[in-house]
């Protein structure tokens, strides 16, 4: 055998065993719906890649999962192959008009268990709209009331709910953090990853402290993980250093497949199901329905 090919082998054969443990592991369902928002500031972390694949992996085990699309560029819509071109109703609608999530949801061609609140670019006016024409008192729970008058009226609750973010602290990110009882941060396994960091906690202990006390940092991911090189193997050790509790044992590598998977509409669970990028969302989905089943949620 030729040396050059030796870690390809390895990783095939590494992957052929992963993916075999997978097909054993049936995550629990949680006792009531989880609802997790996905959030860092920083631009281009993976909160959108995170949550359509958490989302898709989720789905393809069985579980039922709604993703809202909290971000104007509307990203997840896009990987979950739902429309959300002009004039598409979808999660301005619910925040500016009222109108019932019910109304706005779309299936996605990923799953029969997987549905989506689109994001049109009508969202990137939507924080001007709410503080001009809504009460002060509301601006933080549109979102939350929403989404649990859905909850409360529809006859199957998702066992996932999974937000994604844009990046900043705005409104849009305010509100999710008010309806979520969760955050997962994606962080880069590189130079800048932590940086923003202390401001982001900061953002959710004022949020805990004085609009939502449910809300817990229960996980953390590392993503774009580059095994070349030490810089990313230091920001791993830091950040499990800093967040023993929260951070998962799986990490996403930076993956070819990952990338090019929403210019097929698609995510990597569909589009690559035996790629090291989908093996590892697949284990990071796994391991938190496990972890929530033993910490009770
Ligand atoms: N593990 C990965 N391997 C390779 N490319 C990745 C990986 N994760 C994300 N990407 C790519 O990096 C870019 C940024 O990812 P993504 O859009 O998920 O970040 P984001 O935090 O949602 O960005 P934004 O802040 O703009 O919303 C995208 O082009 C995505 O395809
Ligand atoms: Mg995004």
């Amino acid at each position: 055998m030729s040396g050059w090919d030796a870690p390809l082998l390895r990783e095939l054969g590494e992957n052929t065993r992963r993916l075999a443990a997978l097909s054993t592991q049936q995550p629990p369902k949680p006792t009531q719906t989880r609802i997790f928002t996905i959030s860092n500031q920083k631009g281009g972390v993976g909160k959108t890649t995170t949550t359509v694949n958490l989302a898709a992996a989720l789905a393809s085990k069985g579980l039922k999962v709604l993703v809202i699309d909290l971000d104007p560029q509307g990203n997840a819509s896009t990987a979950l192959g739902v429309p959300h071109q002009e004039g598409v109703k979808g999660i301005y609608e619910v925040l500016t008009e009222g109108t019932p999530l019910a109304k706005v949801i779309q299936p996605s061609t990923e799953s029969p268990n997987l549905a989506c609140i689109p994001a049109t670019i009508d969202l990137a006016g939507a924080e001007i709209e709410i503080v001009t024409q809504i009460d002060r008192d509301k601006w933080h729970n549109l979102l939350k009331n929403s989404l649990e008058e859905y909850l409360a009226t529809i006859e199957v609750r998702p066992d996932y709910v999974i937000i994604d973010c844009p990046p900043s602290l705005g409104l849009l990110t305010i509100n999710a953090f008010v309806a979520a009882r969760e955050v997962l941060i994606p962080i880069q396994c590189e130079y800048y990853a932590l940086e923003g960091l202390s401001q982001l906690l900061r953002n959710i202990d004022l949020i805990q402290k004085n609009l939502n006390p449910q809300l817990a940092l229960s996980t953390i991911l590392l993503t774009m993980y580059d095994s070349r090189t030490k810089l990313a193997s230091q920001v791993v050790s830091d950040v499990r250093e800093h967040f023993p509790s929260q951070t998962l044992n799986a990490v996403i590598p930076r993956n070819v497949r990952i990338s090019e998977a929403p210019s097929f509409g698609r995510t990597v669970i569909s589009h690559d199901p035996t790629s090291t990028g989908a093996i590892s969302y697949m284990e990071a989905a796994v391991e938190i329905a496990f972890r929530g089943a033993q910490n009770g949620r």
